[in-house]
């Protein structure tokens, strides 16, 4: 299959790096179409953890690494990440692509403390406030770059009004223009080389046979049209947007694989109907290693939700689920699964809910299913291809791949 989608199924964290990584190896080009640097991607191979926030995570492997428009780039991060991982592959990134410009950290960081208690516990990496640009008209993009004076110029109308914010609404630090600008100057020079045209790229590279993945960055659940609003990000990783983030038409895209994992974990704020509720919330994020890549913050836990995996499969078009973390749950003799929710008014759903309260007020029903209690090998336990089957059964579609451990090899693929 020519092109394929990663997509996060859940609260993102599912493991898409790793899916990436092992999909990449059959690939010729990786892109990442949304998002910036609050993605934390964990890949695990020859003895070495690589944590990748902004570059496709198919350079490691040599491939062609692309930025698409639907991105937003910090340009330190970009530039960090190019110094140690650069003249692995070749890498390219959209002029479209909006800048994250020191005054979106700062803001992001202001308005989240402004908000105390609803606050919704973003990456505080400038994301939010990037994207408000963009949609405002008023951002900075990668092209700005390929022109000193431009940039320059743009660094100081934006200036001039996100200082009045910061001060006067945030009552935050400013930023001295001088400053921003030799630093971004610098930036610049660095980046100028790989400003390329990526959608023709990609349109090339698809109608030459070869075979193009798209990495989600988050997850859907996360995402800003069909997530859990607010606590959501501000791009779409839904799959129908790396069409659209990139620069192709959404008939090119042949194959939309899931990442879940086995159990779900969210990291920030916002409703989680299947939470654990007793010490085994701690024991499976000990056991998941389950701290954020980005901002080494505690996951929350929570059993596997079928409901909210449903909503998944249909947002996405999952043509096959990619079930991770399998391994963690060895531990457990019972595994309770979230079937269906009891909504307020009583009655209860397979679907998830439209409205946001029902979904706020949500109560998970459960299926327990029995544990294996061993490690797992080349061969899955009965129980654990039970547990398999039971979510192929629940959402129609299949599970080609299982994840058993952290590291590339570690993945059992299902006929
Ligand atoms: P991503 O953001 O979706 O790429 O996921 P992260 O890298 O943030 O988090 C997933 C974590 O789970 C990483 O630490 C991975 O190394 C790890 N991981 C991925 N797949 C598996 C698996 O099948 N088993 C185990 N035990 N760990 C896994
Ligand atoms: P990967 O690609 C998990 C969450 C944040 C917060 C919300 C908004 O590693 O799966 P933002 O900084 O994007 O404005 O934060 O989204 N979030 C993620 N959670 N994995 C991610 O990326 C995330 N990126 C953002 O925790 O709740
Ligand atoms: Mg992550």
């Amino acid at each position: 299959m020519p092109s394929t989608v990663i997509v996060g199924a859940q609260w993102g964290d599912e493991g898409k790096g790793k899916i990436v990584d092992l999909l990449a190896q059959e690939s010729d080009i990786v892109c990442r179409y949304q998002g910036g640097p609050n993605a934390g991607h964990t890949i695990i191979f020859d003895g070495e953890t690589y944590k990748i926030r902004q570059i496709p995570t198919g350079i490691l492997s040599g491939k062609t690494a692309i930025l698409g428009a639907g991105c937003v780039v910090d340009p330190e991060v970009l530039v960090g990440e190019l110094d140690a991982y650069g003249d692995r592959g070749t890498f390219y990134v959209s002029g479209n692509a909006h800048l994250i410009m020191p005054w979106h950290v700062a803001i992001d960081q202001a308005s989240e403390r402004r908000l105390g208690d609803l606050q919704i516990g973003t990456t505080r990496r400038g994301i939010g406030p990037a994207y408000a640009d963009k949609a405002s008209r008023i951002g900075i993009r990668v092209q700005d770059v390929l022109d000193p004076k431009i940039l320059r110029q743009k660094i100081e109308v934006a200036l001039a009004e996100k200082n009045v914010w910061l001060e006067r609404v945030y009552e935050a630090e400013t930023f001295d223009l001088e400053d921003v600008a030799s630093r971004y100057e610098s930036y610049a020079q660095r980046l100028r080389p790989y400003v390329g045209d990526t959608s023709l790229l990609v349109d090339k590279a698809l109608r030459a046979g070869q075979n193009v993945l798209f990495e989600g960055a988050q997850g859907t659940l996360l995402d800003l049209d069909h997530g859990t609003y607010p606590f959501v990000t501000s791009s779409n990783p839904v799959a129908a947007s790396a069409a659209t983030g990139i620069g192709i038409g959404p008939n090119r895209l042949d194959r939309i694989v899931g990442v879940a994992k086995a159990y779900v974990t969210r990291v920030g704020e916002g409703p989680f109907p299947s939470e654990i509720a007793s010490p085994q919330q701690e024991q499976v994020r000990e056991l998941g290693g389950e701290f954020g890549t980005v901002t080494g913050r505690e996951r929350r836990c929570g059993w596997l939700d079928l409901v909210a995996l449903r909503y998944a499969v249909r947002l996405n078009g999952i043509t096959s689920l990619a079930l991770t973390k399998l391994d963690v749950l060895s531990a457990f003799a019972e595994i309770p699964v979230c079937v269906r929710y009891v909504l307020p008014d009583g009655t209860d759903t397979a679907n998830f809910p439209a409205h946001q309260s029902d979904f706020h007020h949500c109560r998970p029903v459960f299926e327990t299913l029995p544990g294996w209690q061993s490690e797992l090998d080349d061969e899955l336990p009965d129980a654990a291809r039970a547990y398999v089957e039971f979510v192929e059964r629940a959402l129609d579609v299949p599970v080609q791949l299982v994840g058993t451990g952290a590291e590339r090899e570690r993945v059992l693929a299902r006929a």
